[in-house]
């Protein structure tokens, strides 16, 4: 074969390579140009569902909100929506208001708190309701304010079965001394007024004494403390918020009661999972604040895409002992649905 032919030949190989490799070059530009563009593909859906929810619980460190956090969060996953999580570092009602008002500023897609008072939580939620950002009340209601819904426990019930649950177990005959995490909370409220409606009819039941701990286990114990030096007559206590009932056991393990006193608190942290498996703590309520989290950012991007929600859900709540041991952790030792 001649020169000139093998000259064509690899003439010809060249240009077809170039047109190949151009064709390719091409043909991933336009991939990378579709796959940015809004309204095409995952990741533009994905943007499209963007919305950017912030939760504000009662205390930012507190094992219980960090269960709430952690539903949440794992609802945000699955709808692509961004969640913060700000609140303040200790209880702190002012300083709760504040991280609201915050949140409102910066023109968020939907707000979850709780509303702890009447008087200072109404008038914030309306407050930003009617700046068009949607808030549902989470944990602890505000009724009358504007929010859209309420998610969580029905406080009042949770109080009157804790009560029923201490008359059976104590065979109607108790010096119960109360724990509360707060005076003004009003789901601490609805927690002593129920427990105390259950035992009003019991003659052998006496409420000597009710203290606050500011959600606090130190301030539990100190108060545990002073009662059990008080009042030696005290056989019984009940701590209403989830980290009473862990300061009250430490107390009573420290006065060597353990035998002679029985203690029911509210949820299962793993803390007071321990002493109910040891015995100091007799029984506890079980909320759902995992569940709360989750249903409430579920409930969040219904609202803001216009479907209609429930205005009140109330999670599952009940009383267990020892005997109901173990809970699944799986469920963050929530209501045992089997
Ligand atoms: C209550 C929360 C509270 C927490 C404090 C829970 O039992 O439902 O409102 O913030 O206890 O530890």
């Amino acid at each position: 074969m001649s020169r000139t032919w093998w000259k064509w030949v690899i003439y010809a190989g060249s240009i077809a390579a170039l047109i190949v490799s151009a064709s390719f070059t091409i043909y991933c530009a336009w991939k990378v140009y579709a796959y940015h563009q809004p309204g095409e593909g995952a990741a533009a859906e994905a943007e499209k569902n963007a919305f950017h929810f912030v939760l504000v619980p009662e205390e930012l460190d507190n094992d219980y909100w960090r269960l709430v956090e952690q539903g949440a969060k794992a609802a945000a996953k699955e709808t692509g929506v961004y969640l913060e999580y700000a609140g303040p570092r200790q209880a702190n009602i002012d300083e709760h208001i504040h991280i609201l008002e915050k949140a409102a500023a910066s023109k968020v897609d939907g707000i979850m708190t709780q509303g702890l008072t009447e008087k200072e939580f109404t008038p914030v939620i309306n407050h930003i309701v009617e700046k068009n950002i949607p808030v549902v009340t989470i944990d602890t209601d505000a009724p009358t304010s504007k929010r859209t819904a309420y998610i969580g426990t029905d406080n009042y019930y949770a109080g009157f079965i804790a009560g029923r649950a201490l008359e059976e177990d104590m065979h109607g005959k108790a010096n119960v001394a109360i724990i509360t995490g707060s005076f003004t909370a009003s789901n601490q409220q609805l927690r002593v007024q129920g427990f105390k409606d259950a035992v009003k009819e019991e003659k052998g039941i006496h409420i000597v004494a009710v203290e606050e701990s500011h959600i606090t286990r130190v301030q539990a114990a100190e108060k545990a403390y002073n009662i059990l030096k008080k009042h030696p007559e005290v056989n019984a206590f009940y701590g209403t918020s989830a980290l009473d009932a862990i300061g009250i056991a430490k107390v009573v393990e420290q006065f060597h009661r353990e035998k002679g006193t029985y203690i029911i608190g509210f949820d299962t942290l793993p803390e007071t999972i321990r002493y109910l498996q040891k015995g100091t703590i007799h029984a506890t309520v079980v909320q759902e604040p995992y569940e709360m989290g989750y249903r409430a950012v579920k409930m969040m991007v219904d609202i803001r895409k216009g479907n209609n929600v429930p205005s009140v859900i109330n999670t599952e709540t009940k009383v267990i002992r020892k005997q109901d041991l173990p809970l699944r952790p799986s469920r963050n030792y929530e209501v045992n649905h089997d």
